[in-house]
C-alpha cells in the first residue's frame, strides 16, 4: 500500500500518515488518532474516525458512515471535515459564500493532498467553476494530543469575477464518533461570575455558544467538551474543541435526528462577513481540539500542556507575586500613596508592582481621559519615571495598567479623530463606562497605539503591562461601509494581536497581562501573546473557587491572576480570614489587591509568611499538573492538587461550615504507588498507594465557616511514575 513519502525528515516521530490509494489520512497524537478520507471523485473530505489510536491498516479499512438515501435526506449531513453550502446538505455549514451574483452554493473538488510536514497535511479544494478556492489545513503538534486545525481561502479570480463575500467561515468542523447520546459541558457566566461549568445533555438540533461582542466574553468562553453521557472527573472519553481567537465567535454543536454529532468552531458569529477581493485570501483562527480517555480532568490536563508547550510565549517561567493598586486606590492614584502602598508591597515580599487605572491625563474618574497616555500632571506632577525608579529600588518590577482600544468621548484623541471608533457616524455610538471602541482593524490606529505604549514603556522602564478592555461593542462597522463592515468583529482582535506581537518583539523582556473587565478576553488565542490573564473583578475568596474552578477547565494555574484583598470584600461584603483568602489565590499566580496601608502589623506579618509559602510552592501550581480532587458546590469542601516531579501540593477549602458527618479523607492522583511520600509541615509520611486509595486524612481545619489548609509533599523514595 503506497504512502506519500514525508517531505522534510526531522527526525521527529511522524504524525501524518497518507493512504494514496484510499486517500485516507491519519493523524497521530500521543495517546490516539484523527482520521479522514478524501474522496476525490465526489469531491467530499469525509470523516472516519476520532478516538483511540489505530494502525493505519485499520484506517484504511474502516467504512465511513453510510449516506442515507431518500429525497428528503441530508445524505452527507454530520459525516464531512468541512462540510460545504450546496448539495443535498441540510446542516449548518462550516463555510457560505456569496457570490458577485448573489448566488451560493458551492461545488467542491479536490485538487490534491498535500504532506507538507512529517506533522502537518493540507486538502486542497476549490469551486467546480466560480473562483474560490480553500485548503483544509491540519497540524498534529509533536507531543501531546491536540489536534490543530484551520483553513486558507483564496479568490482565484481576476476583477472581472467581483468580490466574494465569505458570509461563515469556521476553522473546522469536529465530527464526533458514534454514541447513543452526548453531553454538552461549557462555561457561561457574566461580569463577576465567570466560568460557571455547565453540563447538559445535547439535544438534537444546532446548539450555539458564542459572543456577539466583539471580544471574548465573560458569559461564554470559546470552548465545548463533549462526552456520552458516562464520563466522570478522572475516567471515560471526552472530546475537546476550542477557538484560538479573541473576537466574535460562534460554536453550534449539531446533533442530527439520522444519529450523527459534530461541532463547528468559527471566528466571527452571524453577520461577520468578510470580503475577498481578486487576489485576497483570508486565514482563520486555528481550532484546537482533543480527545481523550482519562475524564474532564485529563481532558483539562491535555489541553494546559499543549497551552504550555506549545501556545505560551513563557512557559518556564514562574509569574511573579504581584501586586496591584486597583482596589486599594481607585482613581485616586498618586505618587505618594503609590509610593507608600509599594513599600508595603516589597516588605510582604511582592516582585512586581502594578500601578493601575487613574495614571494619566484627565482620568479622574471613568468619564475621562481613555485617549490621553500622558502621565496625569497633578498626580504625577513628575511623571511615572520615579515611582518606577523608586519600585525598582525597591527590588520589584514595574507594571503599569493601559486600555489602548479604548477612548473616552471626553478626550482630547476622541476631539482629534472621532473618526477612529467603530461605531456609525449616523448611529448612536453607545457609551458603556463613558467609552467608545477604538477600531484596531485600521492601521493608522494600532500605529498610534505602538507608538505611545513603546514610549510609555521605554520612559518608564515598564516591565509588565496590564492591557484592559472595559466594554463591549456596540453598532460596530469599520467606517469604510460596504458589505464586509462588520468585519470589525473579527479583524479588531488581529489588529490587537499585531500590536502585541509587535510590542513583544520590541520589548522582549515586557510581559503582558490580559485583562477585560476581569475575564472577559480569556482564550487560546491572546495566550499565544500574553503571560497571564486576570480571572475576574470577582476578588471575593469563595466567589473565586467556583471561577477558579470554571477556568482549570480549559485554562492552567500558571497564567490564572489571583489576588488577595481587603475583608470584608468589597463586592460581596463578605469577610474571610487572611488566611482563606491567600490559599484561594494561591492556587494560581497569587497577587495582592488590598489596601496594605490599613492592614494591620500582624495582618502584615502573616501575609509575608504566606508569600513565602506561595514561593515555595508555586513551581508546583504553576507548572505542575492540576487534579480538581473536589469541586465546589459538591460537598461541604473544595479541593485542588497540582503536581510536579516529587512535589504534590493541596489546597483545600470549606466555605461554609453545616454539622453533619466527617468528611472522608482526600483521595489523590497521580502519585507512584510504591514510592513515600513525606508531609512537609508535619513530617508524617504516607505511601503513594495510601494517599491514592484510602486518601489523604484531612488536615486540622479551623472551625467556622471559610477554613481552609495547604499541605505539601515530597517523594523521599522510589523513582518516577507509576506507568
Ligand atoms: C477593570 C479591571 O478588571 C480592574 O482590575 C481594573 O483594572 C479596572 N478595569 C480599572 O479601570
Amino acid at each position: 500500500m503506497p504512502t506519500r513519502p514525508v517531505p522534510s525528515s526531522t527526525g521527529a516521530s511522524r504524525r501524518v500518515e497518507l493512504d494514496e490509494d484510499s486517500g485516507t489520512v491519519l493523524l497521530r497524537t500521543d495517546q490516539g488518532a484523527y482520521v479522514f478520507r478524501v474522496d476525490r471523485a465526489a469531491g467530499i473530505v469525509r470523516h472516519v474516525h476520532w478516538g483511540a489510536a489505530l494502525p493505519l491498516a485499520d484506517a484504511v479499512a474502516l467504512p465511513p458512515w453510510s449516506e442515507h438515501d431518500n429525497s428528503f435526506a441530508g445524505r452527507w449531513d454530520g459525516t464531512e471535515e468541512y462540510p460545504v453550502d450546496g448539495g443535498a446538505r441540510f446542516g449548518v455549514p462550516a463555510f457560505e459564500v456569496r457570490f458577485a451574483d448573489g448566488s451560493s452554493p458551492v461545488e467542491a473538488t479536490v485538487q490534491d493532498v498535500v504532506l507538507l510536514d512529517h506533522d502537518h497535511v493540507a486538502v486542497l479544494l476549490r469551486d467546480r467553476t466560480r473562483p474560490l478556492a480553500w485548503q483544509l489545513h491540519y497540524r498534529v503538534p509533536p507531543d501531546g494530543d491536540v489536534v490543530e486545525r484551520w483553513v486558507e481561502f483564496a479568490h482565484t479570480g481576476t476583477s472581472q469575477d467581483g468580490d466574494v463575500l465569505l458570509v461563515r467561515y469556521a476553522s473546522a468542523h469536529w465530527p464526533l464518533p458514534h454514541r447513543p447520546d452526548w453531553r454538552l459541558s461549557s462555561v457561561h457566566g457574566g461580569w463577576s461570575a465567570e466560568g460557571r461549568l455547565q453540563r447538559t445533555a445535547l439535544p438534537v438540533g444546532e446548539t450555539a455558544l458564542g459572543s456577539r461582542r466583539g471580544h471574548t466574553g465573560h458569559h461564554a468562553n470559546p470552548w465545548a467538551a463533549l462526552d456520552a453521557g458516562d464520563a466522570g472527573e478522572e475516567h471515560g472519553e471526552v472530546w475537546v474543541v476550542a477557538l484560538a481567537a479573541s473576537g466574535s465567535w460562534r460554536i453550534t454543536a449539531q446533533r442530527t435526528a439520522a444519529g450523527r454529532t459534530g461541532v463547528l468552531v468559527n471566528e466571527g458569529h452571524e453577520g461577520a462577513e468578510l470580503r475577498l477581493r481578486p487576489g485576497g485570501r483570508h486565514r482563520t483562527a486555528a481550532s484546537l481540539a482533543l480527545h481523550t480517555a482519562h475524564g474532564f480532568g485529563g481532558a483539562s490536563r491535555a489541553f494546559h500542556r499543549h497551552l504550555r508547550g506549545h501556545v505560551l510565549p513563557c512557559p518556564g517561567e514562574v509569574r511573579p507575586v504581584l501586586y496591584n493598586s486597583w482596589e486599594a486606590t481607585g482613581f485616586d492614584v498618586s505618587e505618594e500613596n503609590q509610593i507608600a502602598l509599594a513599600r508595603r508591597a516589597a516588605a510582604v515580599g511582592a516582585e512586581l508592582f502594578v500601578l493601575d487605572d487613574g495614571w494619566f491625563r484627565g482620568r479622574d474618574d471613568d468619564r475621562s481621559g481613555l485617549g490621553d497616555w500622558t502621565p496625569h500632571p497633578t498626580r504625577f506632577p513628575r511623571g511615572l519615571r520615579p515611582l518606577a525608579d523608586e519600585v525598582h529600588r525597591l527590588g520589584m518590577a514595574f507594571g503599569l495598567w493601559v486600555e489602548p482600544e479604548m477612548v473616552n468621548a471626553d478626550s482630547d484623541l476622541y476631539r482629534a479623530r472621532p473618526e477612529w471608533v467603530v461605531h456609525l457616524p449616523d448611529r448612536v455610538a453607545t457609551e458603556l463606562r463613558h467609552q467608545l471602541v477604538l477600531d484596531f482593524s485600521r492601521p493608522e490606529v494600532t500605529e498610534w497605539a505602538f507608538g505611545w505604549l513603546s514610549q510609555v514603556v521605554t520612559e518608564n522602564a515598564v516591565d509588565f503591562l496590564k492591557w484592559d478592555f472595559n466594554r463591549s461593542f456596540t453598532e460596530a462597522g469599520v467606517a469604510a461601509g460596504g458589505p464586509d463592515a462588520r468585519r470589525v468583529h473579527v479583524e479588531h482582535a488581529r489588529g490587537l494581536y499585531r500590536v502585541l506581537d509587535r510590542l513583544r518583539a520590541e520589548f522582549p523582556r515586557l510581559r503582558i497581562e490580559a485583562c477585560a473587565g476581569g475575564g472577559g478576553r480569556v482564550d487560546p488565542g491572546i495566550l499565544g501573546r500574553t503571560d497571564q490573564v486576570w480571572t475576574s473583578d470577582n476578588t471575593d475568596a469563595v466567589d473565586r473557587l467556583r471561577i477558579q474552578h470554571g477556568f482549570s477547565q480549559l485554562y492552567p494555574a500558571h497564567v490564572m491572576s489571583a489576588w488577595v484583598t481587603d475583608s470584608p470584600n468589597p463586592l460581596t461584603g463578605r469577610a474571610v480570614p487572611l488566611r482563606f483568602r491567600f490559599h484561594s489565590a494561591m492556587a494560581g499566580v497569587l497577587g495582592i489587591g488590598g489596601d496594605l496601608t490599613r492592614w494591620t502589623d500582624a495582618e502584615l506579618a502573616e501575609t509575608a509568611e504566606l508569600v513565602a509559602v506561595y514561593k515555595d510552592i508555586r513551581p508546583v501550581v504553576q507548572h505542575g499538573e492540576q487534579f480538581r480532587l473536589l469541586a465546589p458546590g459538591e460537598g461541604p469542601l473544595t479541593a485542588v492538587q497540582y503536581l510536579d516531579g516529587d512535589r504534590a501540593v493541596v489546597l483545600v477549602w470549606r466555605p461554609s461550615t453545616a454539622f453533619g458527618p466527617q468528611e472522608p479523607p482526600l483521595r489523590l492522583r497521580g502519585l507512584e504507588s510504591a514510592a513515600r511520600y513525606r508531609d512537609e509541615d508535619t513530617g508524617r509520611e504516607w505511601s503513594g498507594a495510601t494517599l491514592m486509595g484510602f486518601g489523604l486524612p484531612l488536615p486540622d481545619l479551623p472551625a467556622g465557616d471559610c477554613a481552609s489548609g495547604m499541605i505539601r509533599l515530597r517523594r523521599v523514595e522510589g523513582s518516577g511514575r507509576d506507568a
